[in-house]
């Protein structure tokens, strides 16, 4: 049986992202066991009810890429104690046309990296509300929100072990989602 497939989508479009460093650590720790892309947002327009039906060439590479994938990894600063417009306009597109959202019905592993002592906590929260809008798959339990991510990335991914052990517990119940 093939690795399932995930998209993974950061927040942030900062050359430096944390958020986009723990995502291409993830990629790398479990390339033996899934297949981890890492979409960017850069194309993205802002999001336009009226062309939810006929999108930029760019949203419909990403709805079509999640509708090809077993499940959706996201990784989200904290601005203003919300998530990144960045990420909320591009889960908009990805949502609609209402009832057939990209999305629907796939695992979403949801984590939040900051350099603040609160790691995102409430763009966490937010974005937990937002998925559970969208008819998805959340996997539950502790929520990974990365402390002082600043001090755990070396290069461009994240290499604290502490952290990464602890995502494992968070990955080994999206693959089982996956049914993998
Ligand atoms: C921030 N930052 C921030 N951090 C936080 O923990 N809570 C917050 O509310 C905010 N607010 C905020 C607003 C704006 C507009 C910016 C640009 C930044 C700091 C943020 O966590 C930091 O810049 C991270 O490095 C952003 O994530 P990436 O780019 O490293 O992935």
């Amino acid at each position: 049986m093939s690795n399932p497939k995930f998209v993974a989508i950061s927040g942030s479009l900062r050359s430096g992202s944390f958020n986009t460093a723990v995502l291409n650590a993830l990629k790398e720790r479990y390339a033996d066991k899934a297949d981890i892309t890492v979409f960017p947002l850069n194309d993205i327009p802002l999001f336009n009810q009226d062309d939810e039906e006929n999108p930029a060439q760019s949203v419909e590479a990403l709805r079509q890429a999640l509708r090809d994938s077993d499940g959706l990894i996201v990784s989200s600063p904290e601005y203003n104690h919300g998530t990144s417009g960045v990420l909320k306009n591009s889960l908009d597109w990805a949502s609609r046309p209402f009832g057939q959202s990209s999305y629907k019905d796939k695992p979403v592993l949801l984590m939040t990296a900051s350099p603040a002592a609160t790691g995102g906590v409430r763009a966490h929260n937010e974005l937990y509300n937002a998925f559970l809008a969208s008819n998805c798959d959340l996997v539950a339990g502790p929520q990974i929100a990365i402390a002082a991510a600043h001090s755990k990335i070396e290069g461009d991914k994240l290499t604290d072990q502490g952290t990464l052990e602890f995502i494992d517990q968070q990955f080994a119940k999206l693959l089982a989602k996956a049914g993998a």
